[in-house]
């Protein structure tokens, strides 16, 4: 299977169901789940099974749209349709509180919902319908502009450093950090991939080392206090990070370890990329502070990935799933819109606010 023909999200059969592929059994495994209840959408979102900001925003679209074919197939009508619509979608939004895409992709369809008061359950549904499909036709659009803006960055042979998972598992195709590699493999223009392995969930070693390997990228995984000599040894020439949400000051928060692989760069001037939809570009918030950062169980550190726990029971853990890189640490945000450049707050509103074709530099 190439990662750019993953189907990660879909409807399922007579669109009663959505189907996932499991990002928990990678890279052993290709298992696909089919769930059509609230609470097995909310789990699989909460346990990785999907997982990325753009992939959990195109699944939370289907699964609310897979959600109100129930209700209209309960006969609810007019505000009592609406307002169980409503509470669905505050429960979808809140399975996980930092990627933005989770609750604008909620409110996308809740707010075309609203704008239909007064139409018949089945003429919602099918807008609905349509709503979840453009969602997830877009993000594939987006990440193909956005790996082209990417490839513009980098030549051919550069050492790319990247951390997490921002490929097409994490997203519809080609991926946002992952998409100019891609890109460039299926172009003639290759480039050598040092992966973190993304403690503590492992999302470098069990997703991104899978995807590029499946894709011929010549790729090297390393533990994540290896990113430093990797560095020093001058085999990077740029980093590309994916992001779960980005502040208006360009703040951006992306998984745990993102901000110190920025420090390292920062140290070795290294350019430090981060790669995303404006999808996840929050300009309601103003700044990294006020992004909700998404604590998890110890046990993923103390024993999940071990044949029996490497730490004492009990031992108290620390577990953000999620850091914020001060924006002065980023070098630039490659959205489908263009490579938007410090100052953040002008070039990402103009990103945002900006109609139509991508744009190949947005200056303030
Ligand atoms: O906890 P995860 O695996 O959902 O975290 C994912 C990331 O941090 C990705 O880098 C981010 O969502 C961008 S995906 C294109």
């Amino acid at each position: 299977m190439k990662p750019c023909e993953v189907v990660n999200v879909r409807l399922g059969a007579g669109e009663g169901s959505v189907v996932l592929l499991d990002q928990t059994q990678l890279p052993n495994r290709v298992v696909y789940r089919e769930v059509s209840a609230l609470e097995d959408m909310v789990e699989a979102i909460q346990t990785l099974r999907v997982r990325g900001a753009p992939a959990i925003g195109v699944f939370a679209g289907y699964c609310l749209y897979v959600l109100a074919r129930q209700l209209e197939g309960r006969g609810l009508e007019g505000p009592a349709f609406q307002r169980e619509l409503e509470r669905q979608g505050e429960v979808l939004a809140g399975a996980r509180p930092t990627a933005v895409n989770l609750a604008w992709a909620v409110g996308r369809l809740t707010r075309r919902a609203a704008a239909m008061a007064g139409a018949t359950a089945g003429d919602i549904v099918s807008a609905l319908g349509e709503e979840a499909r453009a969602i997830r036709r877009e993000d594939e659009e987006m990440c193909l502009r956005i790996a082209e803006h990417g490839l513009s960055l980098v030549k051919a042979g550069d050492g790319i450093l990247t951390h997490c998972n921002a490929g097409p598992l994490a997203t519809s195709k080609y991926g946002t950090a992952l998409g100019p590699i891609l890109l460039g493999q299926e172009r003639g223009v290759p480039l050598r991939v040092y992966a973190d392995e993304t403690r503590p969930l492992l999302q470098g070693a069990r997703l991104t080392a899978w995807e590029l390997q499946q894709a011929g990228v010549d790729v090297t995984l390393i533990c994540d206090n290896m990113a430093s000599m990797v560095l020093k040894n001058g085999w990077v020439q740029a980093c590309f990070v994916g992001c779960d949400r980005v502040a208006a000051n360009g703040d951006t928060a992306n998984k745990i370890g993102t901000s110190g692989v920025a420090i390292l760069a920062r140290h070795y001037g290294v350019p430090f990329y981060v790669l995303g939809p404006t999808s996840t570009v929050d300009l309601s918030c103003p700044d990294g502070d006020h992004i909700p950062i998404e604590q998890r169980d110890g046990e993923e550190l103390r024993s999940l990935w071990y044949r029996e726990p490497m730490a004492p029971a009990g031992v108290r853990c620390y577990n953000p799933a999620f850091d914020v890189t001060d924006h002065s640490l980023i070098t630039a945000i490659v959205t489908e819109r263009g490579v938007c450049r410090p100052p953040f707050v002008q070039s990402l509103r103009a990103a945002c606010g900006a109609e139509g074709g991508a744009k190949k530099q947005i200056s303030p």
